[in-house]
Parts: structure tokens; C-alpha cells; sequence
């Protein structure tokens, strides 16, 4: 499918989505796609409807780690997005053969970014996950400031130099006024199948110790699993949309999305609280 022309409209689409939440790490490679996929699976679980916007131009990955039931489409001027497990996606793997790269100047991809903003119709969501690629440049920042985000989530494995990057991520955040919902250290230590030994290859403690340094909150930790590999792979889903859960991972994922909700209501009743203060002192200035 190519991508249609896009034009920009009145309409907002991203308006009937409840909360919108960027998968950030600023570093390549710590498991930002596997947890915003994970996550969006975990929440979907708990009974909300999901959407995740890949905004990995150049190395899109979720449309290959989520099984697809329909394709994207065009409706009028709006892109509706595919769906996937119950999950809908919008990836610019939709628009390109798999060994197909995108070759395209910083101003096309944001363009395409703004595309993805604005021009699909998610419909109603509880909440839109945006998988954030790495680095902090000029998607980063046009996602920052077009997506109205909530707040974002940030990943990072233990070890220092994944630490390092991740500082970056969230002073980005910092200076564009993004909340910070809350850290998750992805491949946190290994448990031995047989044994079930704690082997922490990478270190341990790393995400935990940034978010106390930083005052935010600590999500929780999701093990190094041959099994959240192969599912990512594979395209088969780690965490079912109803039903019994019994991997490990997986109750990981799960009890990490349920602190998540918690953080990010509790970051919106602070911005209506705000709101209200300021529509308050207005009022008494008029
Ligand atoms: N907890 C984990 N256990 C085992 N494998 C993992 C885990 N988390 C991620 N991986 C694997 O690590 C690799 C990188 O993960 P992923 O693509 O999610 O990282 P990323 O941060 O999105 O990368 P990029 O910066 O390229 O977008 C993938 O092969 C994925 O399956
Ligand atoms: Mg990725």
C-alpha cells in the first residue's frame, strides 16, 4: 500500500484518544518496541482499548512483532489503522516491502510523523502507545510538541552506557514539558529454567537507581526471556487478550501496565488540577 497524500484538516483525530503515551529510551536497542508492544498487550488484557503508533520511520518493528487481522486503509482523507490482536497499529511498514528502506531527508520523515499525528482516524482509545525510535532529534521533538502526550514511559537495561542515553531521553522531555510516567528496566536479569537462579548479566539496579535519582517512579523490571524474543520474532503474542496468565514475563508486563495506569491518572488529575487553578486566578484577573 502506499502512503496516500496527505492534507491537513481541521479535524483532530487524536481528540477522541484518552491518553497518549510515548515508549522512549533515547538509546537503540534496550527493548523499546517489545515493551511498548507488551505493554499495549497487558493492557488490552485489562480490559482498555489500545492503539500503537510505530514512529520508527527508518526501523519500523512492530508490524512484525503483532499478528495482523486487517490491513491499514484509506477512508476519505484518513488512514484507518490495521489491526492487530485487537491492537490497532499504523507503522510505515505498511508502506514498504520488508527489505525496503526509507530513504528520506529529516523533513519527509516528519512529515510522515505529522502524517501519522494527524491524518489517522484511531477512533475511540483508552490509550494510543507511541513506540518512539532512538535518539533525540527532529522526530522526537515534532512527536513531543504534535502529539499532546500524557507523558512518556522510559526504557532502559541496567548497564551504564544504556543509563547514559536515557538521561538524555528524559532531559528532552524535561525541556519540551513531558511528564515522565515512570521507568522500566527491560532485560533486567536472566532466571535459570531449571534452578531458577537470578544470573543478572547486564548488571542489576541500574533503572531502579535512575528513577530514584530523578524523583520519578520505578515500574517495575522485565526479565531477559527467550520467550519475549521469539514472540517478537514470531509475530505470536507473549500476553492473550482474556484468560489465565502463566509466564513469568508476561506477569510482568502485566503488573508494570497496572502501576502504569495508576502513574498516568494520577498525572492527569494533577494537569486538571492546574488547569482549574489557572481558570480560577483568570477569572479573579478579569
Ligand atoms: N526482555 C527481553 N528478553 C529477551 N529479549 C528481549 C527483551 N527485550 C528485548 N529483547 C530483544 O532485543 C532486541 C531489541 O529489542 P527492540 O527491537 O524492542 O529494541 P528497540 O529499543 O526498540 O530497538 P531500536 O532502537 O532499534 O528501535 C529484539 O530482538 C527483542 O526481541
Ligand atoms: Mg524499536
Amino acid at each position: 500500500m502506499n502512503l496516500p497524500m496527505y492534507k491537513k484538516t481541521e479535524v483532530k483525530p487524536l481528540a477522541g484518544i484518552k491518553s497518549v503515551i510515548a515508549v522512549a529510551a533515547g538509546k537503540g536497542g534496550v527493548g523499546k518496541s517489545t515493551v511498548a508492544v507488551n505493554l499495549a498487550l497487558a493492557l488490552q488484557h485489562q480490559g482498555f482499548s489500545v492503539g500503537i503508533l510505530d514512529s520508527d520511520i527508518y526501523g519500523p518493528s512492530v508490524r512484525k512483532m503483532l499478528p495482523e487481522e486487517k490491513s491499514p486503509a484509506q477512508k476519505g482523507q484518513f488512514l484507518i489503522p490495521a489491526l492487530c490482536h485487537g491492537i490497532k497499529v499504523i507503522s510505515m511498514a505498511y508502506f514498504r516491502h520488508t527489505s525496503e528502506a526509507t530513504v528520506v531527508r529529516a523533513p519527509i520523515a516528519n512529515n510522515i510523523i505529522t502524517q501519522f499525528i494527524q491524518g489517522v482516524d484511531w477512533g475511540p482509545l483508552d490509550y494510543l502507545i507511541i513506540d518512539f525510535p532512538p535518539g533525540t532529534g527532529d522526530i522526537q521533538l515534532t512527536l513531543s510538541q504534535q502529539a499532546n502526550l500524557t507523558g512518556a514511559i522510559i526504557v532502559t537495561t541496567p548497564q551504564e552506557v544504556a543509563i547514559l542515553d536515557v538521561r538524555k531521553a528524559m532531559h528532552m522531555f524535561d525541556q519540551l514539558k513531558v511528564p515522565i510516567v515512570g521507568i522500566i528496566e527491560n532485560m533486567s536479569c536472566y532466571y535459570h529454567p531449571k534452578t531458577d537462579e537470578r544470573i543478572c548479566l547486564f548488571g542489576s539496579g541500574g533503572g531502579r537507581k535512575l528513577a530514584e535519582q530523578s524523583g520519578v517512579p520505578f515500574l517495575g523490571e522485565v526479565p531477559i526471556d527467550p520467550e519475549i524474543c521469539r514472540c517478537g520474532d514470531t509475530g505470536e503474542v507473549l500476553i492473550p487478550k482474556s484468560g489465565e496468565i502463566e509466564s513469568s514475563s508476561a506477569k510482568a508486563f502485566l503488573a508494570i501496565a497496572k502501576h502504569a495506569t495508576k502513574e498516568i491518572e494520577s498525572l492527569k488529575e494533577q494537569c486538571r488540577g492546574a488547569l482549574l487553578n489557572f481558570e480560577l486566578a483568570w477569572k479573579e484577573m478579569s
